[in-house]
């Protein structure tokens, strides 16, 4: 008999893909990653520079611990790309954790927030996705 508490925290094999690699998706992926070796976590970003910063030695984000946590599952079970259709047909599971800055004109200017990038996001999902996927918005919206 196995004890509950060998078992790693997500045991079954899934493909999570993460829609921006910025301040909440570059590390709540890399934990991800970390705790659930057995995931294949794919982090994409429009922004090759971004994106060639998450795969150097100088991650684009400070974080106490980030940098360890990075290079323990980086090209194990974390990637980062800017193969964002790929990424999407191979995913089960798609975090939107893209920039929803505040509006600067029209309705709700100054307030609101602009949810063009998930707009642009969500439909490059649909537009592209083979298969049903799991997704997760977690952008302000
Ligand atoms: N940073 C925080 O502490 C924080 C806290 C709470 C909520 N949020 C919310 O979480 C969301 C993300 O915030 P963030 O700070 O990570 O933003 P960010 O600007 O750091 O990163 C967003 C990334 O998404 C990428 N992107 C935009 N459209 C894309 C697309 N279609 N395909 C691929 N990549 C795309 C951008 O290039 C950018 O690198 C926002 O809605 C923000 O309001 C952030």
């Amino acid at each position: 008999m196995t004890s509950a508490s060998s078992e790693p925290p997500c045991s079954k094999p899934v493909n999570i893909c993460c829609i921006g690699a910025g301040y909440v998706g570059g590390p709540t992926c890399a934990v991800i990653a970390k705790m659930c070796p057995h995931a294949r976590v794919t982090v994409v970003d429009l922004s090759q520079e971004r994106i060639d910063a998450w795969n150097s030695p100088n991650l684009p984000i400070y974080e106490p611990g980030l940098q360890e946590v990075v290079e323990e599952a980086r090209g194990r079970n974390l990637f980062y790309t800017t193969n964002v259709e790929q990424a999407i047909i191979d995913a089960d599971l798609i975090f939107v954790s893209v920039n929803t800055p505040t509006k600067t004109a029209g309705l709700g200017a100054g307030a609101a927030a602009d949810l063009r990038f998930i707009e642009r996001a969500t439909r490059t999902i649909a537009r592209v996705a083979t298969s049903s996927k799991i997704v997760i918005e977690k952008s302000t919206g």
